[in-house]
């Protein structure tokens, strides 16, 4: 039996890993990757290496990560009830995806995570391994097996010779899932939703208090939807990205603290630090308002709750995604040009945009003589036509649109 794992060389995964070997039987192939969660991927080799792990998999996808999950994700200016930017939501089907082209690629039958019964991400892997290889085998450890408490978790790991690192030894103070579009903290610590968070739970931001107290004036290029360049200078997605955190955490951005409703039906306090996307959010919005037709804003923002919700329960491989980003896609042809920004103590103050697409018209609008661009009296007509129905309903005695 081979199995593919979800690794990344912490006491969860590889407590996992022995678990696997030992009583399972199986022979386990890991896969470890590099989505800018900022921890070094070697020791997760060697640790691999020491498990007598014989084909492992270290790969950084920082690039394949924004380009083609978060950038496309962000075209549709996603957020999951009203709040959160979606970080973890969006790298599970990119895990997903490469544990099983490795599982095909080393013929493993079955492949495993390490995401417990109770939340999302289960749901988010499982959902993915199934759309892309329908007869796969999958084992969730959190669901099998009796280590149902830190204390025989930590026991396990010592019968197993498992390296446990000091501050591991009493309860952790919370979890911890992060890559380049943010961190994200929940659990224990942070159980109380009454209660503010310590401030070390924050990791990649400075708080607002604590934040320059002159602004940092940036801009942000756009082509076809997809941010480009940063004060002119032309950028990869994940080096565009990583310079918006830098520019996010100096500044205090990001931070969001809320309750939130997982797929499997609880609600659950998160804390997220999302430097660089609350940036990018605000900035194409901003192309967005010039560039797209209102009807065509207003079509794609009505169903950006879908897309985001469908993102958030695991759906990225289906068929009703695929349909949302091509609407979402198309949307994007214009949505070119640069958008200028001050950052300061937590806020993102859009200052300027501009086009060569753009649909504003200063004659159009202007307060002062518009030389007969357009004609105030076709108002008259529009609003009567409007109000027909209104007056009718008004006429017998259902005023004020009474039913
Ligand atoms: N609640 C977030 C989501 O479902 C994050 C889940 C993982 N975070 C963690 N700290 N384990 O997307
Ligand atoms: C987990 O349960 O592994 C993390 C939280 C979640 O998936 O929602």
């Amino acid at each position: 039996k081979k199995v593919v794992l979800a690794y990344s060389g912490g006491l969860d995964t590889s407590v996992i890993l022995r678990w696997l070997q030992t009583e399972y039987n199986a022979e386990v192939v890991t896969f470890t990757a590099d989505l800018g969660q900022g921890e070094e991927l070697e020791p997760a080799r060697r640790k691999a290496e020491m498990f007598g792990v014989k084909e492992i998999f270290v790969e950084d996808l920082r690039e394949t990560f924004t380009k083609d999950f978060v950038f496309p994700m962000f075209r549709a200016n996603a957020l999951y009830e009203g709040q959160y930017l979606l970080g973890t939501s969006i790298a599970r089907p990119l895990i997903a995806q490469r544990q099983i082209e490795i599982a095909e690629l080393v013929g493993a039958d079955a492949v495993a995570h390490g995401a417990t019964g109770k939340g999302n991400d289960q749901v988010r892997f499982e959902l993915a391994y199934y759309a892309l290889k329908p007869d796969v085998r999958v084992i969730a450890p959190w669901r099998e097996w009796d280590l149902t408490s830190r204390t025989r978790l930590l026991e396990f790991a010592e019968a197993h010779q498992i390296p446990i690192a000091k501050d591991k030894r009493g309860e952790a103070p919370f979890s911890v899932d992060a890559n380049l579009l943010h961190s994200s903290s929940e659990g224990k610590l942070l159980e109380d939703p009454a209660e503010e968070p310590d401030e070390i739970v924050y990791q990649r931001t400075i708080s607002p208090e604590a934040a320059p107290d002159v602004a940092t004036v940036i801009s942000i290029g756009f082509a076809q939807g997809d941010a480009v360049s940063i004060n002119g200078e032309t950028l990869s997605p994940a080096t565009l990205l990583t310079r918006l955190n830098a520019l996010g955490r100096d500044n205090g951005i990001g931070r969001l603290d809320l309750v939130e409703n997982r797929f499997v039906g609880m609600k659950s306090r998160g804390v997220y630090e999302t430097p660089g996307g609350t940036i990018l959010l605000a900035a194409h919005r901003a192309i967005e308002s010039i560039t797209l037709d209102r009807e065509a804003a207003h079509l794609k923002d009505s169903i950006m709750p879908r897309y985001a919700e469908l993102i958030y329960n695991g759906f990225w491989f289906s068929p009703e995604r695929h349909m949302l980003q091509a609407l979402i896609d198309t949307s994007q042809h214009s949505v070119t040009g640069t958008v200028r920004l001050k950052l300061y103590k937590g806020n993102v103050i859009v200052i300027g945009r501009d086009s060569p697409h753009s649909l504003y018209s200063a004659r159009m609008v202007t307060f002062e003589d518009d030389q007969g661009a357009y004609n105030q009296q076709d108002a008259a007509g529009f609003i009567k036509l409007n109000a027909l129905r209104l007056r009718l309903g008004a006429a017998v005695g259902r005023r004020g649109g009474a039913l």
